[in-house]
């Protein structure tokens, strides 16, 4: 199958210009085959630096929920698989840092973020999706946000309920998750995509995105990785059954090994 990233720096605010610039810069970079799973950044729409409740409350709402599904739809049909995007979800009145996925005619699942970042937590409630896996018929993808990958519990959780991608929707300014995301995919035998955007908001003080989106393969090959400034669409071939095994060897075996009599729980 062929899955990937789109790398983007949207602009703070200007849903419908990122909306059909977006779609543009797809339609004149993708390849001829279908893209059976595409993922976008966190937040890709909007941009990211909304410092309070209501300068979120200007774009973010029941309208924009449905505008997003309207846009990951229409991703769907121009690459012909699934998509996954980030986007500012409004629910029962409450803001959530969230992924949809979708396919061109339908809203297949929903994700919203369970560990905040930062100022995130002034403005986001955190999220009470859980960590979900959807089926499709050639894949199983779980979806994880951002600041997510810091506890590891999040990609194990998807990996034991069956993912054999983790979708990471990305909006990253510390140096350290393209290069953790090699253990994310090791120790669960999952392939992951991490797609960043670049640019720099100002929320309080600058934010300067980290670009360099990154995709691993389970056992930890890098299969691609973006620049570090620039916009980018990359696809890649993915032997989907490679996450079946997890076994690492004749002997050791990722899940079955684990001594959860040891571990702490709590
Ligand atoms: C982040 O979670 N957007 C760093």
């Amino acid at each position: 199958m062929k899955a990937g990233y789109l790398q983007y720096t949207p602009m703070l605010g200007e849903i419908r210009k990122n909306a059909e610039n977006i779609l543009e810069f797809i339609k004149s970079h993708k390849p001829d085959e279908k893209i059976d799973l595409l993922v976008l950044p966190e937040m890709i729409l909007t941009g990211y630096a909304f410092p309070d409740k209501a300068s979120l409350s200007r774009v973010c709402s029941e309208e924009f929920n449905d505008f997003t599904l309207a846009f990951c739809k229409e991703v769907s049909s121009v690459t012909g698989g699934y998509t996954v995007a980030g986007y500012p979800e409004f629910k029962n009145g409450l803001f959530f840092n969230s992924a949809m996925l979708t396919d061109k005619t339908t809203l297949v699942g929903n994700y919203q973020k369970s560990h905040l970042f930062g100022l995130e937590k002034d403005v986001f409630e955190p999220g009470e999706s859980g960590f979900k896996v959807f089926s499709t018929p050639d894949f199983n993808v779980g979806i994880m946000i951002c600041f997510d990958w810091v506890f590891p519990e999040s990609a194990r959780t998807l990996a034991l309920s069956g993912a054999d991608i983790i979708a990471h929707p990305v909006n990253l300014v510390m140096p350290y998750c393209q290069r953790a995301m090699f253990a994310r995919s090791l120790e669960n035998g999952v392939f992951t995509i991490s797609a960043n955007r670049c640019g720099t908001e100002n929320w309080g003080s600058p934010l300067t995105f980290t670009g360099e989106s990154i995709i691993y393969d389970p056992r930890g090959e890098m299969l691609a990785r973006g620049p570090l400034d620039g916009q980018e669409l990359k696809i890649v071939d993915m032997d989907i059954s490679k996450a079946a095994n997890k076994n690492l060897n004749s002997v050791n075996h990722l899940f079955k090994n684990r001594r959860t009599d040891l571990y702490y729980s709590v």
